[in-house]
C-alpha cells in the first residue's frame, strides 16, 4: 500500500525561496535576458515576493506586534532589513512599470522615456542586491540546513572516520 508522504512546510518554504532567488538573479541582468524577458520575468518574481510575504505573514503579525515591547535583537534586525527590502522591491516594480517598453504598450499605454523613473529603477535595483545579500546571510544557517536535508538528502551519508571505540581497543 503506498504511503501518503507528509507535507513539510520548510520545504515549500525552500523552493519558493530558491525560485525567488533565481529569478532575481536572471532580473538582474536585462542585457543578458533582453526586454521582453526582464519585464515579464520580473513581473513573475513580483508575485513570487507577495508568495513569499504570505508564506511569513504569521511571522510579519506577530513580529510587528512585539515590535515595541519584548523582541529578540535578531528579530528587530530582520524586520527592519524585510521593511527596507519591501520598499525597494515595492520601488523596483513601480518605476519599471512605469518605464516599461514591453508589458505597457500591450495595454495601449506609453511609458515615460528615462528621467526620474529611470534613476529610480537604476539605483534602486543597485541597492536591492546588498539588502538581498544581507537577508541570505541571516538565514544562512537555515538555507544550508534545509538544501542539505531537503536537496540533498539523497546522497550518501560522509563516512566516519573516527575510531570507533571498541577498534581502538583492539
Ligand atoms: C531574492 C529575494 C529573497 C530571497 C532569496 C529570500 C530568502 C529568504 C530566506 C532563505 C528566508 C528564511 C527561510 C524561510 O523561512 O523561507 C526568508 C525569510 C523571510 N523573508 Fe525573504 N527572501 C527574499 C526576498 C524577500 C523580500 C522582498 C521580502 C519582503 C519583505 C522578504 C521577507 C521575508 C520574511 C518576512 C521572512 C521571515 C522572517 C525572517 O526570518 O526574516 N524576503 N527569506
Ligand atoms: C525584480 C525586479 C527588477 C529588477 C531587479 C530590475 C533590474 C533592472 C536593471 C539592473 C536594469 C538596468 C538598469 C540600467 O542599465 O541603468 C533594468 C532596466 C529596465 N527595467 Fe528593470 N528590474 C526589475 C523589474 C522591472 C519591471 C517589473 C519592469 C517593467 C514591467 C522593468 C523594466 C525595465 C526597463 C524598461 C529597463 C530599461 C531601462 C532603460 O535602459 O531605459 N523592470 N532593470
Amino acid at each position: 500500500m503506498k504511503t501518503k508522504k507528509k507535507f513539510s512546510v520548510t520545504k515549500q518554504n525552500l523552493w519558493v525561496d530558491l525560485l525567488i532567488a533565481g529569478g532575481f538573479l536572471l532580473a538582474s541582468q536585462p542585457h543578458l535576458t533582453g526586454m521582453a524577458i526582464h519585464e515579464w520575468l520580473s513581473l513573475g518574481v513580483g508575485v513570487g515576493f507577495l508568495t513569499h510575504i504570505l508564506l511569513h505573514w504569521r511571522w510579519v503579525y506577530e513580529t510587528t506586534r512585539r515590535l515595541f515591547s519584548k523582541l529578540a535583537g535578531q528579530a528587530r534586525v530582520n524586520y527592519v532589513l524585510n521593511l527596507a527590502l519591501l520598499v525597494a522591491f515595492t520601488l523596483i516594480i513601480f518605476s519599471g512599470i512605469m518605464i516599461s517598453e514591453e508589458v505597457l504598450p500591450l495595454l495601449g499605454l506609453q511609458g515615460v522615456h528615462g528621467g526620474i523613473w529611470k534613476s529610480l529603477h537604476t539605483i534602486a535595483s543597485e541597492a536591492v542586491v546588498w539588502l538581498v545579500g544581507l537577508h541570505i546571510a541571516l538565514h544562512w544557517r537555515w538555507i544550508v540546513t534545509n538544501s542539505k536535508k531537503y536537496l540533498f538528502g539523497w546522497l550518501p551519508k560522509r563516512r566516519q572516520t573516527a575510531v570507533q571505540p571498541s577498534e581502538a581497543a583492539v
